[in-house]
């Protein structure tokens, strides 16, 4: 069964984009380890909420789509995010549905892995 995919462009602080295809019930976090996006930093704790390294910032209309509101645990992390902004989610904890397809997210300048 071929899963079904969506595009996915994350944009860089230099204004690089990295173009994607994704597969719908993927996380932003697998989307860049699946396609080794040199994304430096990114996803240190593996997805387990404890980095925020894995900070994005929305579009505000695709912050309103998303199917699932921040946890209580990856708004306490986000806390700890360098130029968090009222559409930063973790990429670790977006999965991706069809209905997000054309998804754009910015990568902020500084991250900050909250363990170190
Ligand atoms: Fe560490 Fe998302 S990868 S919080």
């Amino acid at each position: 069964l071929e899963s079904e995919k969506v595009k996915v462009t994350f944009v860089l602080n230099d204004g690089k984009r990295l173009e994607t295809v994704a597969n719908v019930g993927d996380t932003l976090l697998d989307v860049v380890v699946n396609n080794d996006l040199n994304i430096e930093g990114f996803g240190a704790c593996e997805g387990t909420v404890t980095c925020s390294t894995c900070h994005v910032i929305l579009k505000p209309e695709d912050f309103e789509r998303l199917p699932e509101e921040a946890s209580d645990e990856e708004r306490d992390m986000l806390d700890l995010a360098y130029s968090l902004t009222e559409t930063s989610r973790l990429g670790c904890q977006i999965t991706l549905t069809k209905e997000l397809d054309g998804l754009e997210v910015k990568v902020p300048e500084t991250i900050n892995d909250a363990r170190s």
